[in-house]
């Protein structure tokens, strides 16, 4: 089972609660921020992103990882971590379109989110098994 070294674990913690104060929340009044370790090293961060036609919200997991491919040369994500913090610090496992896209970008992704149970580390192959794949043949 994968696990985050403890300074990453504050690195990332640390970033996604700064990127909390970039939310977009005007209709939930959730503000969530993320921040993911990419298999380089480097961190991106990303907030939730909501719209007055509510469907159109982006989940702060997905802004960061949108964020990171849009820096990545070729699209090519290799994704460590996913951090996911929200400014009243209540439990907030990611949604699953987030876990389906989380998913895309490596099976081994580590997880830390906070649970019932406190903050927990997952692998995104615990929280989403069997996410879907694209046959084509
Ligand atoms: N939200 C996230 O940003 N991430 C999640 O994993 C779950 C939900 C956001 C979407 C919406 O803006 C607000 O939280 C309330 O659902």
């Amino acid at each position: 089972m994968p696990k985050l070294a403890t300074k990453e674990r504050e690195m990332l913690l640390q970033s996604a609660r700064d990127a909390v104060r970039h939310a977009y929340a005007p209709y939930s009044g959730f503000k969530v921020g993320a921040a993911i370790l990419t298999q380089e090293g480097k961190i991106f961060t990303g907030c939730n992103v909501e719209n007055a036609s509510y469907g159109l919200t982006i989940c702060a997991e997905r802004s960061a990882i949108f964020s990171a491919v849009a820096s990545s040369p070729g699209g090519k994500l290799g994704l460590r971590a996913v951090v996911v913090v929200n400014e009243k610090e209540v439990p907030c496992p990611p949604c699953g379109a987030c876990r389906q896209v989380i998913a895309e970008f490596g099976a081994d992704t580590i997880v830390l989110f906070k649970s019932e149970q406190g903050y927990q580390e997952l692998t995104i192959a615990d929280l989403l098994p069997s996410s879907f794949r694209l046959n084509q043949s």
